[in-house]
């Protein structure tokens, strides 16, 4: 009959499409907000590039994909042609591919998913900012969509400004002569609520020279197909970026901040959740680190660590490993097998045989576990948004040697709006490192940047709780609870 029919449709589960970036830093927030939907009663089909699914495999372990009957993981080709080769670090590359290559396949998964009659249909598409294309296909089924851009919401606005950049004449750079430090400290005050910014604090990719830069135009275009969604979510909290978010609003009025993520997955998924524990490293985690820092001592070791991209040349390496050195510090340090570009990231064996009573090496960590190790001081971190945030959530200081993307706005923010980093310069000295780390785990300044950081770990952690209607946990139930109107009900 009519009314049972209409009863059955509407008790349907919804079912929410995650599509993370296939990159380190993009599938982890990524997995927490397809695990919040989850939790939030969404069927989730999460989708990995194919490339990255038989990584994760290898990484986790072979049934580590097997998902669970209302929380699946399916698998779209990037369109690069097939090569052992590691593609997913060649950002611009990827992003190319995507373009042009992503929407077939991803509509054809769509279509796939629909024709089955175990799972329901899909409901909304949450997809990763750089991977607008899905935008498109959302359109054609007419489903929402949501954005998640995986940045930090100071990050995100500059980018929204990339086009005033080149209509202004700032950039593309008009030649390597406008490199120099006092062009790059050129003031960039016309971005509303961001202050004192330079030119060397906007993200990276703006400091090219080429008109036809593939990372400039991405980016560009990526900021403009935002405004098609039904809403950007971002990984922050309100407290944290306040007058950025509110800037963003005026440009996007739909913009959620819910973050921090691995703060919200522990309140809102209990602890013995198979679901909560599936993890997403690309790279087979060293667990020993963690064994190590419980026979240490509180804020006593310096941690050290890159992310998943970064890559440096082997004389940085080698200047780091004699600064850390010299600090006469315990020190936990990651190095990535692909660390040193085009070469094996070796250190010096005498740095290897002086330093051997005190150290731990590993290729990659267990992160949100060590960085919310009461033995851990001091983060070295390449200003990452994760492991940002994730230092944040620990109370831990940083030096940040930022890289690319948009580590620079996080650093500028770190050091002089949050006020818990120091930046060490781009190229690199030991003297330099040893003093900064010095000054991180012993200095005055030190001091005062971890009680900070202390305060931004409590209103992080408040932000995220349940009983006091943290901001994060109340933009996320707007989103995604199951009535009164949520951006990701069918439409
Ligand atoms: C990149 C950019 O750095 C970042 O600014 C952007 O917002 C997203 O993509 P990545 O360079 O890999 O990511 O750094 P980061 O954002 O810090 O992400 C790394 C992730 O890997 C973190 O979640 C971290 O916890 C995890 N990780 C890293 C580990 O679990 N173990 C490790 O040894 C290193």
């Amino acid at each position: 009959n009519k009314m049972g029919s209409h009863v059955v449709s509407t008790a349907r589960r919804r079912h929410a499409v995650c599509v993370p970036y296939p990159a380190q830093g993009h599938i982890n927030p990524m997995l927490k907000v397809a695990k919040l939907l989850h939790a939030k009663g969404f069927h989730v089909t999460f989708v990995n590039t194919i490339y990255n699914h038989n990584r994760l495999l290898k990484s986790r372990g072979t049934n580590a994909l097997d998902g669970f009957p209302s929380f699946r993981f399916e698998s779209i080709p990037d369109g690069l042609p097939e090569a052992d080769m590691d593609v997913t670090q060649d950002i611009p590359t990827l992003c190319e591919s995507f373009t042009k290559n992503g929407l077939t396949p991803f509509k054809e998964l769509l279509r796939q998913i629909n024709s089955r009659d175990d799972v329901p249909p899909v409901s909304c598409i949450v997809s990763d900012g750089c991977m607008s294309f899905t935008l498109d296909a959302a359109e054609e089924l007419g489903v929402p969509e949501v954005l998640f851009w995986t940045t930090s919401a100071c990050g995100f606005l500059a980018y929204l400004h990339y086009h005033r950049f080149i209509e202004k004449g700032l950039s593309p750079l008009k030649d390597e002569s406008y490199l120099t430090k006092e062009h790059l400290d050129t003031k960039i005050d016309w971005i509303p609520s961001m202050r004192n910014l330079r030119l060397k604090d906007i993200p990276s990719f703006i400091r090219t020279t080429d008109p036809k830069d593939i990372m400039l135009n991405f980016l560009v275009r990526e900021t403009d197909r935002a405004k098609r969604a039904a809403a950007i979510i971002l990984n922050t909290f309100d407290d944290l970026e306040h007058d950025v978010i509110q800037s963003i609003q005026s440009i996007l009025p739909s913009v959620y901040s819910i973050g921090p993520l691995h703060l919200l997955v522990k309140q809102e998924i209990g602890e013995d959740s198979e679901i909560r524990q599936m993890g997403s490293n690309l790279w087979k985690e060293e667990t020993e680190c963690v064994d190590w820092l419980n026979t240490k001592s509180e804020n006593s070791v310096v941690y050290v660590n890159f992310g998943s991209i970064t890559v440096m040349t082997a004389k940085q390496l080698e200047e780091f490993a004699w600064g850390l050195a010299a600090t006469g510090k315990e020190f936990l340090w990651v190095i990535r097998p692909d660390l040193v570009a085009g070469d094996v990231a070796m250190v010096p064996p005498e740095f290897l045989t002086e330093t051997a009573d005190r150290r731990m090496l590993a290729n990659w960590c267990p992160q949100e576990k060590v960085l919310s190790h009461p033995a851990i001081g001091g983060f070295l971190t390449h200003s990452g948004w994760n492991s940002t945030l994730e230092s944040l959530c620990g109370g831990v200081p940083m030096v940040c040697w930022p890289f690319f993307a948009e580590q620079q706005t996080n650093c500028k923010f770190c050091c002089d709006e949050w006020e818990v980093g120091i930046e060490i310069g781009g190229d690199v000295k030991r003297e330099e490192v040893e003093a900064v780390v010095r000054e991180l785990m012993d200095g005055e300044k030190g001091k005062k940047m971890r009680e900070k950081a202390e305060e931004w770990r409590r209103l992080a952690e408040k932000a995220t709780t349940e009983h006091e209607r943290g901001s994060s946990v109340v933009n996320f139930e707007k989103l995604a609870k199951p009535y009164a109107n949520p951006v990701m009900n069918p439409m």
